[in-house]
């Protein structure tokens, strides 16, 4: 009975989220549901007397939207990043700075900090990154000590590359476009406060980056915008998440290639396409991903809710991943483990190698399923998914009077409290038996 009510109680709450966030259609109903701070921590009004300031305008920028900045953002970089004493190089409100593709690269004498409190927007037409790396435009190389701020926005004017990319119009050739802004070998930053929206592809990536702190970060495109990831973290270490708000056309969090100790908490996402480990081991690579946290999301109408895909043929590990206290509505895959993930235009190749997948729980997830297959665990024959842990799980149909169901294949785990729709995961024990029998287990250092 208790079970019941406390059933009805959380589809209540859910729906009160949820009209919530339908009905206030601006941004700060999202801040309320999250208690975003409403001041920052540290006011960027009370900058100390030691800081330098350096205004775009002064070093040419107009800041009218349509005259090129970009000589003036390079110039103003280059004085900050040689200057002894912590800087800081502002954008002010009033300005709409059209920058083109940009290299800003460190090792940086001093502490340094970008606060953007107007918009940086890019140029509109693909033809700009003639002769360019169509996968870079605002590029942020070697930095440490680096801070992005200031409430301000950054926009991928990402329309056209949308039109003609492969996704669209399959007649055309499948071809990377820019992420919006790509942090690479950064070291101890912030970004936090700032609104990243119609990236051309993805919106922010760290790649071999460690000890970051994001919060407070906003990212909005168009739910059929192709490609457009939120966030993408790749080959990084000791990456924070915090009190973020991600709508795109791709996965809200993407987390890839060697990366361990991320912690992605107080997220709403939707739509898109879920928070997702992987793609992992695509074209035989061998990956690692390990130690991730999801702590308290808000996840709705999008393709999946929280997601481990690998392809086949690759190697590696996802290991000690854990999702807990998610609220899902309508979400389509709510829970999924694929190692079969396959985006090609041809069907993928059986192979026998594949990522192994191992200690992955899902806690207190709860909420509705707009699919039937609430739960889906499809793991290899050759490299079977083991310990995996449901508990206290309810997923219900998102329309009306259905049922849900979960379905395994080679997953083996346990489940603890209510598991709704029921778990469908095998012993421990009966994996252990089996791969006795089939020989799979050549050292039993896991147990
Ligand atoms: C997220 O918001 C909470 C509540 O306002 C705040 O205490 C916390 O410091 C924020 N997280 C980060 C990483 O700034
Ligand atoms: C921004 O505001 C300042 C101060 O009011 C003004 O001098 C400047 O012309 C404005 N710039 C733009 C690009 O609107
Ligand atoms: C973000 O920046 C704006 C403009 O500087 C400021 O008014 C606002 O309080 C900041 N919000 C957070 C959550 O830090
Ligand atoms: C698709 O792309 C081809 C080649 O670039 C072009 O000729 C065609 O008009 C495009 N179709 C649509 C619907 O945009
Ligand atoms: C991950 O790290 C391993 C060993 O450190 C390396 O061999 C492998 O190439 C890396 N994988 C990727 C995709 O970078
Ligand atoms: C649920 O999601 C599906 C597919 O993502 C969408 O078509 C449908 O409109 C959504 N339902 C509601 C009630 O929002
Ligand atoms: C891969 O194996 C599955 C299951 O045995 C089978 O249904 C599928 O057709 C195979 N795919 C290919 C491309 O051979």
């Amino acid at each position: 009975m208790s079970y019941l009510c406390s059933i009805v109680v959380t589809r209540l709450l859910l729906l009160v989220v949820f009209s919530l966030s339908l009905t206030a259609s601006n941004a700060n109903s999202f801040e309320s549901f999250l208690q975003l701070p409403r001041r920052p921590l540290r006011s960027t009004r009370t900058r100390p007397r030691s800081e330098r300031l350096l205004h775009v305008g002064h070093f040419g920028a107009k800041g009218n939207g349509f005259t090129d900045d970009t000589k003036a953002f390079e110039d103003a970089w280059k004085t900050a990043c040689s200057s002894k004493g912590k800087t800081r190089v502002l954008v002010p409100e009033n300005y709409t700075s059209l920058v083109r593709p940009i290299d800003l690269s460190g090792p940086c004498k001093a502490r340094l900090t970008l606060q953007i409190s107007g918009t940086i927007i890019a140029p509109d037409d693909p033809d700009a990154w003639e002769g360019l790396n169509p996968r870079k435009w605002l590029y942020f190389h070697s930095v440490s000590r680096f801070t992005v701020e200031g409430g301000g926005t950054v926009n991928g004017m990402g329309q056209e590359w949308w039109r003609r990319s492969c996704k669209h119009n399959h007649s055309n050739p499948c071809r990377g476009a820019p992420t919006a802004l790509t942090f690479h070998k950064c070291k101890n930053m912030r970004v936090e406060n700032l609104s990243v929206i119609d990236s051309q592809q993805m919106h922010i990536a760290f790649t071999s980056c460690r000890r970051v702190t994001v919060s407070a970060l906003k990212v909005i495109a168009p739910g059929s915008s192709p490609n457009t990831d939120g966030i993408h973290i790749s080959a990084s270490r000791g990456i924070v998440v915090d009190n973020s708000t991600v709508s795109t056309g791709d996965d809200c969090v993407s987390i890839v290639k060697n990366s361990s100790q991320i912690s992605i908490s107080n997220i709403i996402c939707g739509p898109g396409h879920g928070i997702s480990i992987g793609s992992i081991g695509k074209s035989k690579s061998w990956e690692e991903v390990k130690d991730v946290t999801v702590d308290t999301a808000f996840i709705s109408d999008t393709a999946n809710g929280v997601r481990i895909k690998t392809w086949q043929g690759g190697s590696g590990l996802v290991s000690k991943i854990i999702f807990r206290n998610i609220n899902m509505n309508n979400v389509s895959n709510p829970i999924i483990i694929d190692q079969y993930y396959c985006d090609s235009k041809k069907p993928c190749a059986n192979q026998t190698s594949a990522v192994s997948i191992e200690k992955i729980s899902f806690v207190n997830v709860h909420g509705t399923s707009a699919t039937k297959q609430a739960i889906k665990i499809s793991c290899s024959d050759a490299m079977p998914c083991r310990d995996i842990v449901l508990q206290d799980i309810d997923l219900e149909p998102s329309k009306g009077d259905g049922y849900t169901e979960s379905f395994c294949w080679e997953a083996y785990g346990s489940s603890s409290g209510q598991v709704y729709p029921p778990s469908c995961l095998s012993g421990d024990e009966s994996f252990l038996e089996q791969s006795v029998r089939s020989g799979i287990i050549t050292s039993v250092s896991y147990l």
